[in-house]
């Protein structure tokens, strides 16, 4: 499958994606991890991203174009974009990049949240930097504080997650990516979820919308 999961930061999307990638037969691919990535390697698109990731704010439309392209020609079979595209250039952008490959996307998955979630579940986020894996101080604790339960390396807290950041976070959202919902409402290809579920719950709701709507279009 070809799917957009899209949402305000902390509303789940990297945790469904990591969880949907096998059964769905589609490569997640974090436009975030990328950069972070990145960053850790001190390339020069890492150094270029930083000011705008640390303040809360957009990597400029080019740069991230030019990414996923790069992610696309290496790509075979399925995917799951995780926080792209990010704004209606981008939407533009990666549909005219299918449309060469005659791929288009199947579905754009809404993740629905309210704020105060959000809030909570960014600032009590853990994250494994190498896998991408996370977790949740308070609704999804590792068995030991600070370790991966899964290889066991350690587990760190996004410098974006601090109160203020993630404020900035929220206002960019709704200010530039929340009009890509509507691109998507109009290209008939919008699914929405209830994010505020248990992990679980989510991960139902998901594959038994995603499952009606490739009959409707079957
Ligand atoms: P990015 O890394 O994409 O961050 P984001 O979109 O803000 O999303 P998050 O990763 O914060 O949230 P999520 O929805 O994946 O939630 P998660 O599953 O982790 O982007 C970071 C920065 O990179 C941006 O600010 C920007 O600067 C730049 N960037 C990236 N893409 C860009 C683009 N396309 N264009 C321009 N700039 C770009 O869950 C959050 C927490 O909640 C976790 O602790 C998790 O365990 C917990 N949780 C998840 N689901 C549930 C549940 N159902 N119940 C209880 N807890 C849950």
């Amino acid at each position: 499958m070809r799917l957009i999961f899209l949402g305000p930061p902390g509303a789940g999307k990297g945790t469904q994606a990591q969880i949907l990638q096998e059964r769905l037969h589609a490569k997640q691919i974090s436009t975030g991890d990328i950069l972070r990535e990145n960053r850790a390697k001190g390339t020069e698109l890492g150094k270029l991203a930083e000011s705008y990731m640390t303040s809360g704010g957009l990597v400029p439309d080019e740069v991230i174009i030019k990414m996923i392209e790069a992610e696309l020609e290496k790509l075979q079979g399925g995917f799951i974009m995780d926080g792209f595209p990010r704004t209606v250039a981008q939407a533009q952008a990666l549909d005219a990049l299918l449309e060469k490959r005659r791929t288009p996307v199947d579905a754009a998955v809404l993740f629905n949240a309210d704020r105060e979630t959000l809030v909570n579940r960014l600032t009590a986020r853990w994250t494994n930097p190498r896998t991408g894996r996370t977790y949740n101080s308070i609704t999804n604790p590792p068995r030991v504080a600070g370790v991966d339960d899964e290889d066991g390396g350690p587990l760190v807290q996004r410098e974006d997650d601090e109160p203020e950041t993630v404020a900035k976070r929220l206002e960019v959202y709704e200010r530039q990516t929340a009009p890509v919902i509507e691109y998507y409402r109009n290209a008939g290809k919008l699914i929405e979820i209830d994010a505020l579920a248990p992990v679980d719950d989510v991960t139902r709701e998901l594959v038994s919308k995603l499952e009606s709507s490739e009959r409707a279009a079957s």
